[in-house]
């Protein structure tokens, strides 16, 4: 028996119950973000997954099928740029169609670098996705291109951000990793280019995933200094989270009265690294050849797809999911500064998603 919630859910050691499944779909990416995809170490002799290691809609769709009936309630598609996988729409009319064990269609989201955003919000919307999420680095041409590292042009994101706001692929956040010396300038301009508009923009600390990008500690800027700038033009009050176990802290901008004024919206921080948030971490990860992560920092993923080729019934897979998930402790930004742990391998975000 796997230990089980009141409500007969999951649970693991840490009494974490299993709530958002982010799946990528592929690991191949149009841009090089020196943070996730260095040029130097993804070039053209980078050895990608072949596609018959990927798994394939039905996989996926099955997959999903059983681990919303432990719990899963959102449903997050990444990659590397999920909308380069071939005929995505396919895979979302599909996870669309599903429903969690009251009935309820799922939160069906995306996180996309933007650029093929604008050619295909409308079909997306139309196969079921809900919303999505933006990652733009800042609005500085120069900056932005730089970042990309391909030189891709920030009006062409803004233009798929416009797209997916016209055909209501809503709320929209927009993700900006924040690197010290890199784009803390932007911050302010990016603050004010979204506020008031309903999308939400969250600022991120810049991570130590992956073992290629380089990472050091003082790159990144913590939290609290993008908070800090922010107010010191832009009032803002703390806002109370709205999902267990989510992974920003969201402040409100205030109007002249000083209270939140909804209609300027809110941003939001995410602090991995000095404010880890895994004592009610919910995300299990899906790899794109199949292998079930537990951590964005795991060394290693549990192959599914082996038990999926080689004839798994439902039930076994079921288990099989209940078991791993039962036993999970990870916690690795908790832990980040223990001996130890950051000399561990760590799984790329472009093989594993963000
Ligand atoms: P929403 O439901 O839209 O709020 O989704 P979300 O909060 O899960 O946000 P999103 O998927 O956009 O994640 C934002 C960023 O937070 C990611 O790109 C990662 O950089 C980081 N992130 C997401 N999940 C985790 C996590 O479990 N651990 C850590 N350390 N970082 C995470
Ligand atoms: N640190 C923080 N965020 C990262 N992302 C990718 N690599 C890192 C990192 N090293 C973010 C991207 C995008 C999402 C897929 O993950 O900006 O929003
Ligand atoms: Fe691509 Fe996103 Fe990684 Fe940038 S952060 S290289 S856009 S997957
Ligand atoms: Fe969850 Fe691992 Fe991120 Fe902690 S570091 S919040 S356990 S994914």
């Amino acid at each position: 028996m796997t230990p089980m919630q009141a409500d007969g859910l999951l649970q693991d050691t840490l009494h974490r119950p299993l709530r958002d499944l982010r799946i990528s779909v592929t690991d191949r990416c149009n841009f090089r973000c020196s943070y996730c995809m260095p040029k130097e170490v993804f070039d053209k002799n980078h050895p990608y997954l072949p596609h018959a290691d990927l798994l394939d809609f039905e996989e996926i769709t099955r997959l999903a099928r059983l681990f919303i009936g432990h719990g899963v309630h959102k449903l997050r598609l990444t990659g590397g740029e999920p909308l380069l996988r071939k005929n995505i729409e396919r895979l979302i009319a599909q996870l669309a169609a599903l429903r969690t064990p009251h009935g309820q269609p799922l939160d069906i989201t995306l996180t996309t670098n933007g650029s093929l955003l604008a050619r295909k919000a409308r079909q997306l919307r139309e196969a079921g996705l809900r919303r999505v999420t933006v990652s733009l680095d800042g609005l500085d041409d120069t900056v932005f291109r730089s970042m990309n590292d391909v030189d891709f042009p920030v009006a062409e994101v803004l233009a798929g951000i416009e797209a997916a706001r016209a055909v209501g692929l809503g709320p929209i956040k927009v993700n900006m990793v924040v690197k010290r010396g890199t784009n803390e300038h932007e911050i302010l301009p990016m603050a004010r280019h979204f506020r008031g508009t309903g999308i939400v923009l969250r600022f991120i600390e810049y991570m130590d995933v992956g073992v290629t990008n380089g990472w050091r500690m003082d790159e990144v800027l913590p939290s609290r200094d993008v908070i800090r700038m922010i107010r010191q033009e832009l009032p803002l009050v703390p806002l109370e989270a709205t999902n267990p176990g989510e992974t920003a802290q969201r402040w409100g901008y205030a109007g002249t009265d000083g209270q939140y004024d909804p209609r300027l919206g809110e941003v939001g921080v995410i602090s991995s690294v000095t404010q880890a948030f895994c004592h009610d971490c919910n995300r299990a990860r899906l790899s794109t050849e199949g292998k079930l992560y537990l951590c964005l920092f795991a060394s290693q993923g549990h192959d599914l797809r082996a038990l999926l080729r080689g004839g798994a019934s439902d039930a076994e897979l079921t288990s099989a999911i209940g078991h791993i998930w039962s036993r999970r402790d990870d916690r690795y930004s908790e832990l980040r500064s223990t001996a130890g742990a950051t000399t561990r391998p760590r799984v790329e975000m472009s093989y594993i998603g963000g």
